[in-house]
Order: structure tokens, then sequence, then C-alpha cells
């Protein structure tokens, strides 16, 4: 009999041939598969803690305040205290519900049925079907029931700027993040409440979309909705009202979505992470009416992401933002990767492979889960990263947990390590795909069969899965085949080599199984470069999935030497393998200006690291030393001086500095952010300061013309500013040294752009207050 895989005959997939849509593969259910000790076990056990130790009461206090019911315990600080509140909540109850589903611990599902309970009460209250912890900013900057913007909306008063709408931080990204929490508990045990209290929710969103005709439709989603078209496509495969799935298909920001669907790489300087959970509803959407562009706009996205704008643990953005495709060795910073980002992409990666599966999508799946993901909680604390710097010489910034800052990669993060076990193994017709190498133990219903999976992976390659229980002896095992092997894997069972035939990315075994079966797998983890999309010349090394990173010492130690370069003919030669229960490798001769450990980068908690490296031949690197080194100290040289940054027309670092703002709209020029401000307005933020004399600098492009405006430190004038045609072609910084007398005694000073009549200013591309 032809193998077929989910169905499809294998012949037919080898040709090219895309099986039909109905043809999927879906994961095994996490409540049956069970992790052994590895360091995804670890994390799983460490984020169980912590979420245990956080206080459903203390996420709820907003809900119940803003229904008329008291608090039962004080609010939480952090994001909680500002209006995006209640997305942690969100990812809370999506996290009690993996994590009940990975260990089994009924008390995350007795949370969850609580919050749900109480969600529940709320609503009742409120009586429209809206509950909610999300709040405005009145005039003198207080923060009240944000319910009101929503009924502003609905009579067509939409003031939506990127990430703020009506005086709410994205309140529909935090909408979403409810949504899905519901979700997840309706289908973690079939809490029936959980679905009748979402659509009331549902229904009250859906009222207020339905005012709006197709052009305020466009200006509300130019604020970020997170993935609430993936909820309402949700809602509607759960109860099958149409209704869900209408609204799920008018959210749908054209901006962003039409070139995607049409093909069309138009990513740069669009904010990452508020666009990965739209293509994750054009998928879901894809996969509920079988529309076509939906699916074609999910796939290509992912393609142009992973391949063209990813770095190599799998990340992306710099600062949140995309730039232009294959430039990223143009931004290799210290505000790369936020971990928002990844979560979501392996989500958009699982519903992928699902449509059709592909060894390739799992390639991408699997290094930025290790490299990236991983990375992205430290196991000594429970706390996460928001960014995963790819600058060398940079250390991790991760929460901590007691102080509880919740911004989106705390809540994102709770949910990417209570799950480590959700994609190891999937089931197609007849078919146990094997796509992640993690230890751990599966129970695979379909045919009664219970497999373990023991290996030191990734550190060594040896792979051994033992059959232990069988009651339909007939199916295929499929296990993936890394695109890095190159193919050279090596396949026995029961001790006896079997040849690989390799399908789509599998190597495939179909047979008569019996227990006590056992099949080794072997994957070469030899050490490889790869160079950064765009530019060859910057490299990282591998070994095999892991990424290796040279060790830079503590974080708590400064660093102050250059980046490291990598030189000569046949670097990786000068690797020298260290005994150890972990990849290590000490250079002899080839690391500028001096030899490095290289170790596992995503293990490097609390260890400044070098990912990225000039490579040069030892005769380019004569001639290039003293160049790299004067620029290289130049740029360490304005970061030493550097008392504050301010990145103007980015949403986190505007946020930071409290930036204020009439008639002032962000700008993207060159791969550039930045913010200008019209004829009446005005852009003003604060910035740190000290004693003594210090310069304020901007960033302007040198080919405007006839804008004047005033710069202004605390309601004074610093200077007037003429910009016409400076530097034609080229960004170019301006020095105002500030007098003394403006930052005496102050630790910080606001500044202010102000456009005189009729003109406007900058576009300024950055500010910085430096010695
Ligand atoms: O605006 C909400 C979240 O916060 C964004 O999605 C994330 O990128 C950000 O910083
Ligand atoms: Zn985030």
């Amino acid at each position: 009999a032809a193998l077929a895989l989910c169905g499809v005959p294998l012949r037919a997939l080898a040709a090219g041939v895309r099986p039909a849509l109905a043809l999927r593969a879906e994961p095994v259910p996490l409540t049956d598969v069970r992790l052994s000790a590895s360091d995804f076990a670890t994390a799983v056990d460490v984020n169980h803690a912590y979420l245990l130790s956080l206080s459903p009461d203390r996420f709820l206090h907003n809900f119940r305040k803003y229904a008329g019911l008291e608090p039962k315990a004080p609010i939480y600080g952090g994001w909680e205290s500002d209006t995006i509140a209640g997305h942690s909540l969100g990812h809370y109850l999506s996290a009690l519900v993996l994590t009940w589903q990975q260990l089994g611990d009924g008390e995350c599902r007795r949370r969850a049925d609580y919050i749900v309970d109480e969600f529940a009460l709320c609503q009742a209250q409120r009586q429209d079907g809206y509950f909610g912890a999300l709040g405005r900013k009145t005039k003198d900057g207080t923060i009240v029931d944000g319910q009101s913007v929503f009924a502003e909306v609905k009579q067509g008063i939409i003031k939506s700027g990127g990430f703020d709408l009506n005086g709410s931080w994205s309140p529909l990204y935090t909408v979403h993040k409810i949504f899905a929490g519901l979700l997840d508990v309706h289908a973690g045990w079939a809490n029936a409440k959980a679905l009748s209290v979402l659509e009331g929710l549902a229904g009250y969103f859906a009222d207020m979309f339905d005012a709006l005709d197709d052009a305020q439709m466009q200006e509300l989603l130019g604020c970020e909705y997170g993935g609430l078209n993936e909820s309402y496509a949700e809602l509607y495969a759960r109860t099958g009202q149409a209704r869900w799935m209408q609204i799920a298909q008018r959210i749908h920001d054209n901006r962003v979505l039409d070139p995607l669907e049409a093909g069309e790489d138009k990513l740069a300087n669009f904010h990452a992470n508020t666009q990965v959970p739209k293509l994750i509803g054009l998928a879901r959407i894809h996969e509920l009416t079988g529309a076509k562009a939906p699916g074609e706009g999910a796939r290509f996205f992912w393609e142009a992401v992973t391949q063209h704008h990813s770095y190599v643990i799998g990340g992306n953005a710099d600062r949140e933002y995309f730039s232009e495709p294959d430039t990223i060795a143009q931004h290799l910073t210290e505000s790369t990767c936020e971990h928002c980002n990844t979560y979501n992409m392996l989500k958009l990666t699982r519903q992928l492979w699902s449509w059709q599966p592909d060894g390739a999508l799992f390639d991408y799946y699997e290094r930025a889960h290790l490299n990236h993901v991983l990375s992205a909680q430290n196991p000594h604390t429970g706390g996460f990263t928001y960014m995963t710097p790819m600058m060398s010489g940079a250390g991790r910034g991760y929460s901590q947990p007691g102080e509880e800052a919740f911004w989106c990669c705390v809540g994102s993060g709770m949910e990417s390590h209570s799950k480590h076990g959700d994609s190891i193994y999937w089931q197609g017709e007849d078919t146990l795909f094997v796509n992640l190498f993690i230890p751990s133990r599966v129970a695979w219903k379909a045919k009664g069969a219970t497999f373990s999976l023991a290996t030191g992976y990734p550190f060594e390659g040896e792979i051994a899965l033992t059959l232990e229980a069988v009651k339909t002896p007939r199916f295929t095992l499929a296990l993936r085949i890394p695109a890095w092997s190159k193919g050279a894997v090596a396949l026995t069972i029961n001790g006896e080599a079997h040849p690989v035939t390799p399908v789509n990315g599998y190597a495939l075994i179909e047979r008569r199984w019996k227990a006590g079966d056992v099949v080794g797998y072997s994957l070469p983890l030899d050490l490889r470069f790869e160079g950064a999309e765009g530019d060859p010349s910057v490299v990282s090394v591998l070994r095999g999935p892991l990424v290796m990173a040279a060790d830079l010492g503590p974080v708590e130690v400064e660093w102050k030497d250059v980046e490291p370069a990598m030189v000569g003919e046949d670097p990786l030669a000068a690797f020298h393998p260290i005994v150890s229960d972990r990849p290590r490798y000490q250079t002899s001769g080839i690391v500028r200006p001096g030899d490095r450990m290289f170790v596992p980068f995503y293990s490097q908690y609390e260890r400044r690291s070098a990912v990225y490296f000039k490579r040069f031949s030892e005769a380019g690197w004569k001639a290039e030393e003293a160049a790299y080194l004067a620029e290289q100290a130049r740029q360490k040289d304005i970061a030493a001086r550097s008392i504050d940054v301010m990145h103007l027309g980015e949403m986190q670092p505007e946020r930071d500095h409290d930036l204020t703002s009439e008639i002032s709209y962000p700008a993207a020029y060159r791969g550039r952010n930045g913010r200008d401000a019209r004829s009446g307005g005005y852009f003003e933020f604060t910035m740190k300061v000290k004693p003594g004399p210090l310069l304020l600098s901007a960033t302007y492009w040198g080919s405007e013309r006839a804008r004047v405006f005033d710069i202004l430190v605390d309601g004074h004038k610093l200077v007037t500013q003429t910009l016409n045609a400076d530097q034609p072609g080229k960004f170019f910084d301006v020095d105002y040294p500030i007098p003394e007398a403006m930052t005496k005694g102050k630790a910080s000073v606001r500044v202010r752009f102000v456009p005189h009549d009729r003109s406007s200013a900058g576009p300024v591309f950055g500010v910085r207050v430096f010695t």
C-alpha cells in the first residue's frame, strides 16, 4: 500500500502537490504529553511556581471596581496600573489552562474557574455585556473606567494614534487578551460559563463594530487590536454563529493586510507585534472558510518575517519595529527581539504547519523556541525578558517577580513557559510526527501507543524513542529532519540500521509496531557559520539547532571593550571543545580583540554575550583594523557619554519619556522613526540630566527645507532651529549646548519642540542628552 501523509499519497507530496485543505495534522493534546527532566521541564516548573505566586484578586481589582463591586485586593502596579490594565489577566487565564494541561495541577484549574465566575459577576452587574479593567486617561492624568472609549467609538468619535484610542492604550489589544483567555478556559475543560460570558462580551463589541462604516472601521483599526479577528473567528468555530465570522472578517486592517495578501513585503517601519496576531487571525479565517487570500497572506507574511526580518535566534524587530528586508546586520541593537513577537510567530507557525506538514516550518519553530523563548525566562528567578539584545556586550533585563511590572512580554512569557510540551508530537491520519526532540512521554490515544523520548539533545545528537505500549500496531512514525543536518541523519530500529527517505523534511517509518521497539535517531551537531540576512560578512556560530554566543562576562560588570570580530580563513577550525555537560568551545587566535569561550546563547541568563561577528580575512583585518577599532571606539564613547536617549516615533520610548503632543505625528523615513509637529502643535517629553555642562543633540534628515521651530527646555527657549537642505541625502546631528542654569539642581527636564507659524518641527529622528 502507498504510504500516506495525512491521507495524501507521499509520491504526490514529494512531487510538490499540496494536499487539500481538509487534510490536516494537529498537535497531540498537551494533556497527553509529559516532560522529562530538561531545561524545558525546569522552565515549566519555575513558571508554575510564579503563576501560583500571583493573586487573581489583585488582577481582578479594576474589573470589580469599574463594575461597581468592592475590589478584594489592591491593584497591581506597572502596566496593570496603566490604561492597558487587564491584559495580564487574559494571559494569566491562558497560562493557567496550559499549566493545568501540562502538569495536571488542579489549583490552576480552580483559579481559572474562579476568574471566570468573577467575570460573570462583573458582567451581570454592568448589564450590557461589557466588563473590563482597561482605563482611559483624563485631562488631569487620572485614569478612569475605559468603557466610555467604546461608547464614543460607537458614535463615530475615533481618535486613533497607533497605540492610543481616545485616551486609552491599545484597548482592543487588551480586549483580545480577555477573549483569548476565555476561549482557552472553554477549550480546556468545557467550562460553559466561559463561553457564555464571552458571547456577552463579543456581542457588546459586535454592536460597536456594526455601528461603524468601512472608513470608520479602518480608522479604528489603525490602533493596535491584537488578534481580535482570530478570537471572533474562533468564537464562530465554537458556536457556529455566522455573525461572529462576519465580524472577524471586518476586523481587517487594509493598510497592512492588503499588501501581504498581494504578496508584497511593505513591513518596514510597521510595529511588529501589532501585525503578527492579525495574520494569525487571517490564517484562522482561512481555515474556517477556505477563502484563499487570507491563507496566502499569512503564509507570505511568515516567509517574509522568517527569511528577511529575523535574527539568528528567531526573533524579529528592532525597538519593536520591522526594518527594510535583509537589513538585520544594521540593526544589532540593545532592543531587538521582543518576546511577544516570537510567541505570536510560533503560534502562526503551528497553524501553517497543520495545513501541510513541512519540516522547514518546524526548523524555524525549533530555532525560535530553543534560542529565543527559552532565553526569555530566567530560571533562577522566574522573571521574563522584554527584549533579547543582539548587540554585542549587552545583557538581558528580566522582570523581577515581586516587583510586577507586567509588561506585555510578562504576559506572553507566562504562556510560553506553560506549554513546552505542546508542539513536540503531532497526529495526522495514521501518522505520529515528532517535530521537536525534547525529553518527554506521549500517550497517542488514536493508536493506544505510548512513546518515551530520551535524549541529551540539543547538547548531544542521539535520540531514543521507545514504544512502551501499543494497541493498534500499524502506523507511521515521522521524525523531522532538520535542514541544518543536510540530511546526514541516521536511523535504527531495535539497533538495526533503517534507510532514511526524506519526504517533506521527515524520515518516515511505516511498520507494524510492538511494545519494546526502540527507534534510534542520530543528528550531526557540527559547528557552522550562518550569515546575517542581507550581509554574509556578519556571521553567527551555530551547533545544530543551538545558537552559540561568545561569553563576555557577568552582566553586573560593565562592558567596556570593543565589539568582537572574527578573523581568519577557517575560523571554525580554531574552536576547541572543552569537556563539559553542555557544549563549550574555547577559540584560539581568531577573535579580536581577544579569544573567547563560546557557549549556548539561551542559557546566558546573567551574562553578557556576542552573537554576531563581523568576519575578516587576515589581510582584510590588517587593512580594516584601525578604522574598525576607531569607529567602535567612537560609538562606545557616544554611548558612554549619553545620559538619556529618546527614540521619537516609537511607542515604548515615547511612553517611558512621558511624551505629550498636539497636532504631532510619528514619522518613518529611510528606515528611521521620528516625530514631527505641525503649525499650532508641539511635542514634549522628559529627558534625564545631571549637573555640569551638557549637550542636547537632535537628528534630522539633511534634505528638509524651510522648517523653522523652537526647542525649549522646561519652558525656556534653548534655540531656534532652521532646516534648509543642510546635508542633502543623509541624516545629520545638531548638538546644542544646554546652559547650566537650565539643568541646575534637576534630575530631568521637559524638552519641547514647537514649530513656528506655518512651519513644522522636524521630523526629529531621535534626541540625546550627553556630556
Ligand atoms: O501595546 C501593547 C504591547 O506593548 C505591544 O503589542 C507590544 O509590542 C508593546 O510594547
Ligand atoms: Zn511584548
